[in-house]
């Protein structure tokens, strides 16, 4: 099948070349949402005012909280994330020793004994841990940090270990981080605890992307550590919220069927995954005309120039 079988003409004429978007996360996050950030920035220019908050509750690597922040689409931005490992890495970069960690990667020399020496550490300090977290998320097929998920043999162009290792590049996302960390909060903790806190606020916005995959929770079990959500209890939850809000989800049935049973608005999104395949993403939210009147497809065209630094 063409790349493009699944758009009509229309949808052709609007397509977004989502290399056009700026990288920011230091991560390669699986289920990242770089391809979701046009439609962002779109529902960003719908809102009456500017949002005094947006809240990232299952932030990952993040990238809807720093385009937030460096696009200044919200006054403040709160991300929250449960898993250790990540946590450490916004936890260091936020709030502590972000300039070890920039010098660290940038220093560090990338070979299988000193990988595999680093990889052994324990009892680590929060930056430290940081270091090893950026350091297993670049080496791992897909950026995987679960458990069981293992290190790349060849990679890219059969560069093994170092096909995904752009220290400088890693080195200068971490600076540009810090130049606007003071708008950035990072929770460290469970997201529906911060979406009810802050549920009685008019003026703060929601981006919401749970750990979920179609493909059930076996799978999600190999994307994620922390995996494990109450998918209803969260739409009950959100039926609480004052302030407008989107969730993200693979489209299948059963997330359907979720969204009707809470009266939600839902648009489906088409896009490919990081295996050229076409598939299509739901967004969910309470009304979502602003979707429909620009609509845009996003395809991630990335794959298509290999020569490209897509993360
Ligand atoms: C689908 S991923 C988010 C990806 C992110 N949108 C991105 O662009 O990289 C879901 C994230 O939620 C985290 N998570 C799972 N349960 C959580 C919870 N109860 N509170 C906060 N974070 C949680 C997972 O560790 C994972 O990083």
């Amino acid at each position: 099948m063409s790349e493009f079988n699944l758009f009509t003409e229309l949808d052709r004429a609007s397509i977004i070349n989502v290399a056009t978007v700026p990288q920011r996360s230091p991560f390669r996050y699986p289920g990242g949402k770089t391809w979701f950030v046009p439609h962002l920035r779109q529902w960003f220019a719908s809102m009456a005012t500017c949002p005094r908050l947006l809240i990232e509750p299952f932030a990952g690597g993040g990238i809807v909280s720093l385009t937030t922040a460096f696009e200044q689409l919200a006054s403040q931005v709160i991300m929250v994330e449960r898993d250790n490992q990540v946590a450490a890495v916004w936890q260091t970069i936020m709030h502590g020793n972000a300039e070890w960690l920039a010098n660290r990667i940038a220093e560090f020399e990338m070979t299988p004994t000193a990988v595999q020496k680093e990889l052994c550490r324990e009892n680590l300090t929060g930056h430290e841990l940081a270091f090893q977290t950026i350091l297993r998320n670049r080496i791992n097929h897909g950026g995987i940090l679960a458990p069981g998920s293992g290190i790349v043999k060849h990679g890219e162009n059969g560069k093994g270990i170092k096909s995904r290792w752009y220290p400088q590049t890693l080195r200068n996302r971490i600076t540009d981080i810090m130049a606007i960390r003071k708008s950035i909060q990072f929770i460290h903790g469970d997201g529906i605890d911060v979406i009810r806190d802050h549920a009685s606020e008019s003026d703060t916005v929601f981006f919401i992307d749970p750990p979920y995959t179609a493909a059930g929770k076996k799978a999600g079990k190999r994307l994620y550590a922390c995996n494990d959500l109450n998918h209803d209890e969260l739409f009950s939850l959100l039926e609480t919220v004052q302030g407008d809000f989107l969730v993200t989800y693979d489209n299948t049935e059963g997330v359907k069927q979720l969204a009707v049973r809470h009266n939600l608005d839902m648009e489906a999104i088409a896009m490919k995954n990081t295996h050229h395949t076409e598939m299509t993403e739901l967004v969910i939210g309470r009304n979502l005309d602003w979707m429909r009147r620009g609509r845009q497809l996003v395809v991630d065209f990335h794959h298509q120039l290999p020569s490209m630094q897509s993360d």
